[in-house]
This record gives structure tokens, sequence and C-alpha cells, in this order.
């Protein structure tokens, strides 16, 4: 095992979810912890009972239910996709005043002038260039990116192999399918989830599915679709 950084203990931490993107998540800690001792996993905290063989099979404990946050002096990552989840596990986690944990995979790359909020998670081969800001528990999947001057609010997900050009805005909670594309300067309201492939080229408004190329809110698809029931 290597030792940790001179002067700096490792900083305890447990993973809120232990299903998939747990575990991605925990591949992200393992990664930062192969370049540099950063963390001491203590384990993973999850309300349902995680599948134990996965877990065996990465060494990796469930400790209990995520409430049990409450009692351990750890810091935290949320391993959810769903901004509401991620949400309200942060709200009681912030309550029970634990700290959250900021994950950058050493193969992700992050250019100047980036903030990234507490609990964000950039996973390999994602790549934010320059100029931007996030805020709480923001998720760059495998592969996402993010170009400059991009504003990014709380909870926003970006599945694997999202591409938002720069100058975009992305309101609190919005989820960006796997593989979505969202144009220069657009703004993509609070809540909205851009389903997998789409192309935004206009910005939409808060709490829509959008879907499809160009990318337009699934009721107007619908509607398009059957002109009768409009
Ligand atoms: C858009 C999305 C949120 C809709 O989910 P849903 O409400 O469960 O939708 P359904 O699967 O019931 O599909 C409803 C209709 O929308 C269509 N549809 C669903 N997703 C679509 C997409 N991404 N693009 C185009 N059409 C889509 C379906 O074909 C279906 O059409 P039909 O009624 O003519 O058969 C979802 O399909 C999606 O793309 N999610 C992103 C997934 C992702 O990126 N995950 C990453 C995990 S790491």
């Amino acid at each position: 095992m290597k030792e940790a950084r001179v002067g700096h203990a490792p900083t305890t931490l447990v993973v809120v979810g232990a299903g998939g993107h747990g575990r991605e998540l925990i591949d992200v800690v393992e990664a930062v912890n192969a370049v540099c001792p950063t963390y001491e996993l203590l384990g993973v905290l999850d309300d349902n009972e995680p599948d134990p063989d996965r877990l065996r099979r990465r060494g990796v404990r469930h400790l209990g239910p995520v409430r049990l946050l409450a009692e351990i002096d750890a810091a935290y990552v949320i391993g959810v996709g769903a901004p509401a989840v991620r949400r309200a596990v942060d709200s009681m986690a912030t309550n029970w005043r634990r700290r959250a944990a900021t994950l950058v995979h050493p193969r992700a790359v992050i250019g100047r002038d980036v903030l990234l909020g507490p609990g964000s998670v950039v996973c390999a081969l994602a790549s934010i260039t320059t100029n931007v800001r996030t805020g709480r528990h923001v998720h760059l999947n495998i592969g996402a990116t993010v170009a400059h001057d991009c504003q990014l609010g709380n909870y926003v997900t970006l599945s694997p192999g999202a591409h938002v050009s720069g100058t975009v805005t992305l309101e609190d909670d919005v989820t960006i399918g796997t593989g979505a594309t969202v144009i220069q300067g657009l703004t993509v309201g609070i809540g909205t989830t851009v389903g997998a492939g789409a192309a935004v080229v206009r910005s939409l408004p808060a709490g829509v599915v959008a879907v499809g190329v160009p990318a337009r809110p699934r009721a107007a698809v619908i509607a398009q679709q059957n002109p009768a029931d409009s």
C-alpha cells in the first residue's frame, strides 16, 4: 500500500448508494488513491440490500442504511444518478454536519478556472475546458464534456458521453442523457431531462423531458406524431 501524503491523514469517506453508479464512484476513489493515497473508504451506505457478490468482489463493505451517516465521522459522495435523490441525501448529510468530498478521476481533463461545487464528481475521460462553475453534487459521467463558460447548477447529471458546448447554463437538477448534445449559448431549465442521443438546439424550459434531434419536449413530439390528439 502506498503511504499517505506526508502530513495528511487520509480522509475517511463513504459512498452513498451501492448500485451501478455508486460502484463506479468507488472506481474514481480507487483511481485517485492509486495516484496519491487520499481517501480511506469505509464502505457504502444504502437503504436497500446491495448485491453482496458485487460488493465482495470490490472488497467494499455495506455499512447499513443512509441514516448511519449521522453517526459516521466521514466525508461523503452520493453515487446516485437521479438529481432529486442527491438533493435529498445532501440535505440530510448537511444537517448531520457531514462534508461532501469532490472527486476528480486522474484521467479526467480539467482546464483553468474551473470551480467544482462540493460533492461534485468527474469520472474518467470526462473533460471540462475553462471558466466553468458547477454547483453542489454535479456528476460528469465517463466521457462527458463541458466547454468554456458553462454554468451547471446543483445536482446536475451528465450521463456518459454527453456533450455541452460553450456558454450553456444547465439549471439545478438537469439531467443530460447518454450521448446527448447541447449547442452553445442555451439554457436548460430546472429539473429538465434531455433524453439519450438528443440534440438540444433551442433553450428548454423547466421540468420537461426533451428527446430527439432536434430535441423537443416529449409532449410536443407526441402531438406531432398524433395530430388528432392535439
Ligand atoms: C427520455 C427518457 C428519460 C424517457 O424515459 P421514459 O419516460 O421512461 O420513456 P419510455 O421508455 O416510456 O418511452 C416513451 C416514448 O419515448 C420514446 N423515447 C424514450 N427515450 C427516447 C430518446 N432518448 N429519444 C427518442 N425517443 C425516446 C420511446 O421510444 C417511447 O416512444 P413510443 O411511445 O413511441 O414507443 C429516457 O428514455 C432516456 O433517454 N433517459 C436517459 C437515459 C440515460 O442516458 N441514462 C444514463 C445512465 S448512466
